[in-house]
């Protein structure tokens, strides 16, 4: 299956309003520029910034998400943002269940796999995250963790269409650790055998990497097989940096 590759860039906490449109329009003037690409690029900013990149790169093809979402639509849920909002302000993703939501916010893979179900509800793509700890690593329990991280995070009504997996492996975020190419090509066999009879389409399903994805070494890691992309955060900060990882595909 041809899969075409999806290269996000996961600003987390970081940008204000200037510097991340200055970023945001940059990438979408390169986009523009180039023409025909073989990767769609995806930027998910902070809440505040969604509106206003939104309208800076409305008319190019870089594509707006956001890092969390709640899993109702409205009510009593201070300091929450829902899914309608998400789509009202221009996003056509949302990522759910990064490490860093899961650790900082004790999330759970239950509640994970409800926020995935009311983003689809509103026809966003949920880019779903999962990746073990390197004790587990070392634990020989990568792939058991992932499982079960898989099983309990991707609602009903999961498909190629709606749906995207990135695998972090916590200890490579941030961290400047890298896995190795042979580690990725495992563990994305693994999570694509795992996502039969979970999702729609299994092998349509776009798997992202994360994990320390920098220009100098995103080519070896986007040819790795089951590699459909790429989940970035330091790297996504600057422009040169992520469009190179954009290019190398
Ligand atoms: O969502 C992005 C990942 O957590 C990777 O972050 O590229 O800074 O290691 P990083």
């Amino acid at each position: 299956t041809a899969r075409r590759k999806l290269i996000a860039g996961n600003w987390k906490m970081n940008g204000l309003k200037a510097d991340g449109l200055a970023l945001a329009s940059d990438l979408a003037g390169r986009l523009k520029g180039a023409g025909v690409v073989a990767f769609d690029m995806l930027v998910c900013p902070p809440f505040p910034l969604l509106f206003p990149v939104h309208e800076a790169i409305a008319d190019s093809p870089l594509a707006l998400g956001a890092q969390d979402c709640h899993a109702k639509t409205s009510g009593a849920h201070t300091g929450d943002v829902s899914p309608v909002m998400l789509k009202d302000a221009g996003c056509r993703f949302v990522i759910v269940g990064h490490s860093e939501r899961r650790a900082d916010h004790g999330e759970s893979d239950a509640e994970i796999a409800a926020k995935a179900a009311a983003a689809h509800k509103e026809g966003l793509v949920a880019i779903i995250c999962v990746g073990e700890t390197e004790a587990q690593r070392d634990a020989g329990q990568a792939n058991a963790v992932v499982s079960t991280q898989l099983k309990g995070s991707i609602p009903e009504g999961a498909t190629a269409a709606n749906t995207v997996i990135a695998y972090e492996p916590v200890w490579a975020i941030g961290t400047g650790k890298t896995a190795t190419p042979d580690d990725v090509k495992a563990m994305h066999a693994h999570i694509r055998a795992e996502l039969d009879g979970k999702i729609v389409e299994p092998d349509a399903v776009r798997i992202l990497y994360g994990g320390s994805v920098k220009p100098g070494n995103a080519a070896e890691l986007m040819a790795v097989d089951n590699v459909d992309g790429a989940l970035v955060g330091g790297a996504s900060l600057k422009a040169d940096d992520f469009w190179a990882i954009g290019v190398s595909c």
